[in-house]
């Protein structure tokens, strides 16, 4: 099947040679064509350029869709590199309690957060899971996210973690969404354990982690790494005992503290840190030409009224920037990466071209897809939205809050939700 998007007014995040990510001022480069048509065959993007450029060629075809896009912008569509969307159930009773004065460190001592998911999920069937995450994944895909990652770690006991990453693996299967798959098993310390973390370190490591890699369950392995959670060292141990089964590490750090999280990320060259509220000179010197991208989460940081990473230092020392939502039950109940866009403009001082790049190729980078996903080139997976009638790309994230986007369009498919 084809389809030709016509009279576009603005196709953003174009790349005629792609790169893998941007860092630093690069960030603020993004390439767009005015009055611009894009054709898509079967699932892949084919060709694209001016109006004046279409060939009759791509009009003789009896089972074309033609598109008009008049005074509508075209963008690739969004990669969510860091979720939590498979859980059990929301926590709003804890958003209450915080709004009251407790902090999101003591709602966990007390057994609330990260292990009350846990409690729940226990409880329930992997296909009430399913049904439950299927919700929130059409939900993003209605709000533009075209690729997502998704974690284990509500489960903290072996049987649980599989249940789990098995119903990552079944939206895998069903979703027209890209989805990679993540084991967070060292999420948080459970009840029984609270005396022995290093017992847990070990079941992590002998016991979950063979068995998802004999599953093939994940592409990659976390750790919450940070103060009142796991340290440098359980995490050393952990990502070391992963990669041995292939596991590329992607790991929570410095979100609650200046812990070590994203040296040791970088040690272990991992896809990426993400959080990094607490950071300074020294991570940023860490992060400085590695593989590792810089990943921050506004909707956390918002959520749980913590102070900001410093996006515009780490930019202007040349890193890259990745922005993600977060999506989870305890820190950002919200997938809406336009929002995401909308805070990282407005909290973090980024240009709506750098956001651009932060939530699309960048993210994509991120969860080990750049190559296939992030922006429109010739051969990526044809992953884009058309949006409402727009004056151009600021307004994206100056409106925020509203949904500009009109139409959806997964592997070459125009979805109808
Ligand atoms: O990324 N920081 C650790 N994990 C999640 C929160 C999970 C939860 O509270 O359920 C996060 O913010
Ligand atoms: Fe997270």
């Amino acid at each position: 099947m084809k389809i030709l998007l016509e009279n576009i007014k603005e196709l953003v995040q174009v790349e005629d040679e792609t790169v893998p990510f941007k860092a630093g001022k690069e960030m603020a480069n993004v390439k767009t064509i005015k009055e611009a048509f894009l054709i898509i065959r079967d699932e892949i993007i084919e060709d694209f350029g001016t109006m004046s450029q279409l060939k009759d060629i791509y009009r003789d075809d009896d089972l074309l869709i033609e598109i008009d896009c008049s005074d509508r912008l075209v963008y690739p569509s969004f990669c969510d590199s860091h979720t939590h969307l498979v859980y059990p159930a929301a926590r709003e009773q804890e958003f209450v309690d915080r709004i009251k004065g407790l902090s999101y460190e003591e709602i966990a001592r007390r057994g609330g957060g990260i292990l009350n998911s846990a409690k729940l999920l226990h409880d329930m069937s992997a296909e009430e899971l399913y049904n439950s995450a299927m919700e929130r994944v059409i939900e993003i895909m209605k709000l533009g996210t075209g690729a997502v990652e998704i974690k284990s770690g509500y489960g903290l006991n072996t049987k649980d973690e599989l249940k789990m990453l098995r119903v990552i693996s079944w939206i895998r299967e069903t979703a027209p969404i890209c989805v990679r798959s993540t084991f967070l098993g060292a999420h948080a310390i459970p009840p029984g354990y609270k005396n022995n973390k290093s017992k847990y370190v070990d079941i992590v490591i002998n016991e979950m982690i063979p068995q998802v890699a004999a599953e093939e369950l994940a592409d990659y392995i976390d750790v919450f790494c940070d103060r009142g959670f796991f340290s440098v060292e359980d995490t050393e141990r952990i990502l070391m005992a992963g990669m041995k089964y292939g596991l590329r590490p992607k790991i929570h750090a410095n979100e609650l503290g200046l812990t070590g999280g994203v040296q040791a990320g970088v040690k272990y060259n991992a896809l990426s840190v993400d959080h990094l509220e607490f950071i300074g000179e020294d991570e940023i010197a860490a992060l400085k030409n590695t593989e590792t991208m810089p990943t921050v989460l506004p909707g956390a940081a918002f959520f749980l009224g913590l102070k900001l990473s410093p996006v515009r230092e780490m930019i202007d020392a040349g890193l890259p920037i990745a922005l993600a939502s977060d999506f989870n039950p305890g820190s950002s109940p919200s997938g809406n990466m336009s929002l995401i866009s909308a805070m990282g403009c407005i909290k973090y001082k980024m240009l709506p071209e750098e956001v651009i790049n932060a939530t699309t190729l960048n993210t994509a980078y991120a969860m080990g897809i750049s190559e296939s996903y992030g922006s429109i080139a010739r051969g990526k997976v044809a992953n884009l939205f058309i949006t409402h009638e727009v004056p151009g790309i600021e307004y994206l994230p100056y409106a925020f809050g509203s949904n500009l986007i009109e139409t959806v369009i997964l592997n070459g498919e125009v979805q109808s939700f």
